[in-house]
């Protein structure tokens, strides 16, 4: 089963309720993605000046990143109302313009995972973000007519895990495609203090830099891991999250020094221990640790990547020396080069 303690995806009941406190509200409230803050409050500030609908705006990036954060804080900033729906959700064509009809000039309707809009909705939301215009088909058969509406000038935010998943003409209609980074140390040291603050928790410089430092680059899980934090620094510490309860907690919870956990530690040590260090295929590796393919693919693989733990070769996953020295393991002299470890077919 999937550790959830680490998915930038997975979001916990008792969560939702805290992620709603923690959200920042105001664009200066939203730590880091600076060059992205300046463009928005540019784009912002220049249609409250027009007294206009801002342009539509497209967010990318892996989960946990602040989407869904900044398409309320555009609403908020442009003092409108938010719609919120997603790609999944809007089954036919019929769904979306019962949406748009709701709308009031200047609101903001976000769809989350836009790029996973059907053909068929998509035709519908051209007309309506190009030309404010709404195509609506009565009846069926020859006696169908179609009639044109207006729709109140809005703004579309949309968002996605990824900007290749989204076809050409939809993404040519944002004024905006904003990538989201992982977030510096810094910025996850002063987002987890931040969060601290409105938890009430006591956190120290030391113990926000340890959580930070575990944090795969992603706030949501930054947060995450301070919960998890208190609570070991309440029941097992002094109440307060300094370096030690930091350490000591999030070791109980499996979480390592580089912000591992248990799948992903078990997903190299497959790969070093049972299959030589590669190269291995990604359904063989998934297999090995009881994950599904597109799990391994989306989740843990690009963290692991990006920590230069593991590679993709054409020929299959190789762990990279560091990758055997996380582990403790010495480094085969085959890992240096690509060669299939000896034996392994035989
Ligand atoms: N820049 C940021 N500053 C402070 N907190 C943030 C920031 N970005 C995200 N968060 C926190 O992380 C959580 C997840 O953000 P969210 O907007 O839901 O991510 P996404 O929609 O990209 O998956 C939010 O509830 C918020 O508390
Ligand atoms: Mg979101």
């Amino acid at each position: 089963m999937r550790d959830e303690l680490l998915d930038p995806d997975a979001v916990e009941p008792a969560e939702i309720s805290d992620e709603i406190g923690l959200r920042p509200r105001s664009l200066d409230d939203f730590v880091g993605q600076t060059e992205l803050k300046e463009h928005l409050s540019i784009i912002l500030g220049a249609a409250r000046l027009r007294g206009q609908a801002a342009d539509h705006l497209l967010f990318a990036g892996p989960p946990g990143l602040g989407k869904t954060t900044l398409a309320g804080i555009v609403a908020t900033e442009m003092e409108v109302a938010l719609h919120v729906t997603s790609g999944p959700a809007l089954e036919r064509a019929g769904d979306l313009a019962s949406i748009l009809s709701q709308l009031d000039e200047g609101d903001v309707l976000f769809i989350d995972e836009i790029h996973r809009l059907s053909r068929a909705v998509e035709e519908v939301l051209y007309p309506a973000i190009e030309d404010f215009q709404l195509d609506i088909v009565l009846g069926k058969g020859p006696a169908a007519r179609s009639i044109r509406m207006d729709v109140p000038r809005f703004t579309l935010v949309g968002a996605t895990t990824r900007t290749g998943l989204i076809t050409g003409p939809l993404r040519d209609r944002f004024g905006l495609v904003a990538r989201l980074d992982y977030y510096e140390p810094a910025d996850l040291v002063a987002i987890v203090e931040r969060a601290a603050g409105i938890l009430g928790v006591a956190v120290d410089r030391d113990g926000a830099t340890e959580i930070a430092r575990r944090a795969r680059g992603t706030p949501r899980i930054a947060n995450r891991l301070l919960r998890r934090v208190r609570d070991y620094a309440e029941v097992r510490g002094r109440g307060e999250v300094d370096k030690a309860a930091a350490r000591e907690g999030l070791q109980l919870f499996g979480v390592d020094q580089r912000g591992l956990d248990k799948v992903d530690r078990a997903l190299l040590s497959a790969l070093c221990e049972r299959f030589g260090g590669g190269p291995v295929g990604l359904s063989t590796l998934a297999i090995s640790v009881s994950e599904p393919t597109e799990t391994v693919e989306d989740v843990y693989e690009p963290f692991l990547i990006r920590e230069g733990l593991l590679m993709r070769t054409p020929r299959g996953r190789v762990a990279t020396p560091a990758g055997w020295a996380h582990l403790g393991l010495t480094v085969p002299a085959e890992a240096t080069d690509d060669a299939p470890p000896p034996g392994l077919f035989g």
